[in-house]
């Protein structure tokens, strides 16, 4: 079911699948929920599945001209305290792996289980913070071709043409991103601090979903990444870019699966 929850006089929109252990997925910077319908249908038969919106994206409005991480960490722990979920194995991609781990960092005793999904840690180098600039500037003058440039270069090269519908489709998502939401986004992406001492003093096992063809987060630095956690699991998927739910669906939903059956013990 869709539900809405509110947040600083803002509805935020979620989705809830299925019944029993939690398993939360927070979308990337130009997604929506809808990026994980797939991975909810198929992850709802064994768990319950909570995704949301964040603040500027898919139907949940901006509530100001930046959203810091942490921002949208507070809007998702709204929504697990009005659902009265107390604990949860939390997945972020990309953006929402940033959200993630400002949530932990706040509230580690809620997490059974985290999983940065082509994330990082890392701060924004300098280079990237200049980049981000020049981003906030195509948006404000020409967001559709800021839209239409970036999203197939999310996927691996041989993937474009035979992930057709799910580059047409993250697009049109993309698309119905506003101006505001993605500045704000943007902003927020360029004030992140690391959180590389999150990672080391992470008490519960983290999953790094990693895409050999990322051009958006190396694979070789979030590989080194994956040291600093005293139990990580490491999942590097050979053929595919920064998008792993659509280019290799069937082995990131069963790495988060074991992931989270693991979590919980069962
Ligand atoms: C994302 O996919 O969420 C963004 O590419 C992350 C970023 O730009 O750092």
């Amino acid at each position: 079911m869709i539900g809405h929850v509110t947040f600083k006089n803002s509805s935020v929109r979620y989705s809830d699948k299925g019944k029993g252990n939690v398993i939360v997925l927070l979308h990337g910077f130009l997604e929506s929920l809808h990026i994980w319908d797939n991975f909810s249908d198929c992850l709802s038969k064994q768990f319950r599945v909570i995704s949301i919106d964040l603040l500027g994206h898919g139907e949940t409005p901006c509530i100001g001209y930046i959203h810091t991480m942490e921002l949208m960490a507070e809007c998702l722990k709204s929504v697990m305290d009005s659902l009265d979920i107390k604990k949860f194995v939390l997945a972020g991609h990309s953006m929402g792996g940033y959200v993630a781990l400002s949530f932990y960092e706040k509230y580690p005793h809620q997490i059974a289980g985290l999983c940065l999904f082509h994330s990082t840690a890392m701060p924004d180098s300098e280079k990237r913070k200049i980049d981000r600039d020049r981003m906030v500037l195509v948006v404000k003058q020409n967001r559709r071709q800021f839209v239409s440039d970036l999203i197939p270069k999310l996927f691996a090269k041989e993937n474009i043409s035979k992930n057709k519908n799910d580059v047409t489709v993250a697009k049109q998502i993309a698309m119905n991103t506003s101006k505001q939401g993605t500045v704000a986004a943007l902003k927020g992406m360029k004030e992140r601090s690391s959180k590389e001492l999150v990672l080391k003093n992470a008490v519960n096992s983290v999953l790094f979903i990693i895409g050999k063809k990322d051009v958006i987060l190396a694979w070789e630095n979030l590989l080194l990444l994956a040291t600093l956690p005293k139990q990580p699991v490491t999942v590097v998927l050979e053929n595919a870019g920064h998008m792993g739910f659509y280019e290799a669906p069937d082995e990131t939903v069963a790495a988060l699966e074991n992931f989270a059956r693991t979590c919980y013990s069962l």
